[in-house]
């Protein structure tokens, strides 16, 4: 079968003069990439239509969810952000209850809005020695289950943005016995379709849904996602329904072409995640030489599967430095760009596009800088914020909180009141306060602590948080 962009460049070079949108017209410009429009359409005749498909889009689908292990896969051209709103959308009943784990994206609770649902929060076990958020744990979701017998889904993130991973087999079993679906935001783990045999790739392992960012982790361009769904415990009509408000009504052909040819890439390349996991261990493994800065996942955490690979955490451990202090360092230093920087840890990313080369080059820069420090006698990092954030009580519906009268006060003076705006540390976007929720006392300073340690906390404008009015 011929690839999407394939079929595009055959279009392009089949002599129709283009009497429609886009209007580049297929010409260059020096400000698109060369050749970019040639293959930019729209919906003209034999081109299909990501919103009906009939034709080479639908066969692209198809292809797709063969290699996917799905029934039905669709592509998503703004993101994994649309998927995870039509998947709630789609799994759920106007005003329903939806059982999540806390540490969703933001596009999660953006949903509970839209849909006026109900959460059940699930508060993920913080990681030993780590103090980040793990995976939601099986024995947690059947407390979730049992406390909430109305739920009509649940939805859990793995691999976490850390790259935790859950139990997804024993976790699909436990919603399967309600007879309701499980969703999985696997934004950060598009890769675990290619890895033959994991018990981590969710669809494969009984998720009903699984939302993968093939950008995040694959050869991909950014927006471009998949949303997969197997089994009947979803209704179709409705999930396209919802893909179809979420989604533009002008997708881009490039990038539908680029998720067609990314997975047809991944297929044809059965040693790409091998060869990653090999190197990634083998980072691991050279870096033990290091003896101020800490690394995690070990390797005994890759392989008892609690974590990803890739995703690297370089922590504080006796360095005297944060983590915002070493990504500086490894910017300035050795020009190394990483994913995320927070007090107690840097979080770089390796996909199966780094190559040895690569590798090679984050671990000198790495051990260089390991050997440069001071040892600091014992482990100076900081009181991590990302320790558990602290947990809170909604005491208003999230939509109506959203839609209240609501007023900016000091964040200072803000506890007891009730939050108006989601607010999150970015990256990832988690939240740490969601509309209707309780400011408690340590909300508030923990916000003010992650302000004073330089942190990106979204929803917070110059000390300022948004409350409801008179509430
Ligand atoms: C866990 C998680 N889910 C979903 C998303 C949204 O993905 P996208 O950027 O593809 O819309 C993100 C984005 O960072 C994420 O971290």
């Amino acid at each position: 079968m011929t690839s999407l962009y394939e079929e595009l460049k055959k279009y392009s070079e089949s002599g129709i003069y283009p009497c429609h949108m886009p209007g580049h017209k297929r010409k260059d410009f020096g400000y698109f990439p060369a050749g970019f429009s040639s293959v930019d359409f729209t919906e003209a005749e034999g081109l299909d239509d990501l919103h009906d498909p009939s034709g080479i889009i639908l066969d692209a689908q198809k292809k797709a969810a063969s290699v996917l292990g799905a029934d039905e896969t669709f592509f998503l051209i703004n993101g994994s952000t649309a998927g995870i709103l039509a998947a709630v959308s789609a799994c759920t009943g106007k005003g329903g209850r939806i059982i999540l784990v806390r540490n969703c994206h933001r596009s999660a609770y953006n949903a509970i809005y839209l849909r006026d649902l109900v959460p059940s929060y699930i508060w993920p076990e913080t990681v030993e020695g780590l103090s980040i958020a793990d995976a939601a744990g099986t024995d947690e979701v059947r407390a979730a289950l049992d406390a909430a017998p109305d739920a009509q889904a649940v939805l859990i993130v793995s691999p976490t943005y850390e790259g935790r991973l859950a139990d997804i087999a024993g976790i699909a079993e436990a919603v399967h016995e309600r007879g309701i679906p499980l969703i999985v935001d696997e934004a950060h783990g598009a890769h675990l379709s290619f890895a033959e045999g994991s018990p981590f790739d969710a669809i494969r392992n009984g998720a009903d849904i699984a939302i993968q960012s093939v950008h995040k982790t694959l050869p991909a361009p950014t927006q471009t996602s998949v949303l997969s769904v197997k089994g009947d415990l979803v209704d179709r009509e409705k999930l396209r329904r919802f893909l179809s408000i979420y989604q533009s009504s002008s997708p881009s052909y490039p990038f539908m072409a680029m998720i067609d040819g990314c997975i047809g890439y991944m297929a044809e390349n059965a040693g790409l995640v091998p060869s990653l996991c090999d190197n990634f261990e083998k980072l691991l493994n050279r870096l033990e030489v290091c003896d101020k800065l800490i690394f995690r996942p070990s390797v005994t955490e890759l392989k008892e599967g609690r974590a990803d690979y890739g995703k690297l955490l370089i922590c504080s451990g006796s360095s005297g430095l944060n983590g915002v202090q070493i990504a500086g360092i490894l910017r300035k230093k050795y020009g190394i760009e990483t994913e995320m920087a927070c007090p107690g840890f840097v979080l770089a990313m390796f996909t199966v596009c780094d190559d040895t080369d690569g590798f090679d080059r984050v671990a000198e820069a790495i051990i260089d800088l390991d050997g440069s420090l001071e040892a600091h006698g014992a482990d100076t990092a900081d009181e991590d914020l990302t320790n558990g954030y602290p947990k809170v009580s909604g005491i208003m519906n999230l939509s109506d909180a959203i839609d209240s009268e609501k007023e900016d006060i000091p964040l200072e003076r803000s506890a007891g009141r009730i939050c108006g705006s989601l607010i999150s540390m970015y990256p990832p976007g988690t939240p740490i306060l969601v509309p209707g929720e309780e400011i408690s006392e340590d909300a508030r300073d923990f916000i003010l602590n992650c302000i004073s340690e330089g942190l990106n906390i979204k929803g917070i404008g110059d000390g300022r948080i948004s409350v409801v009015k008179n509430g």
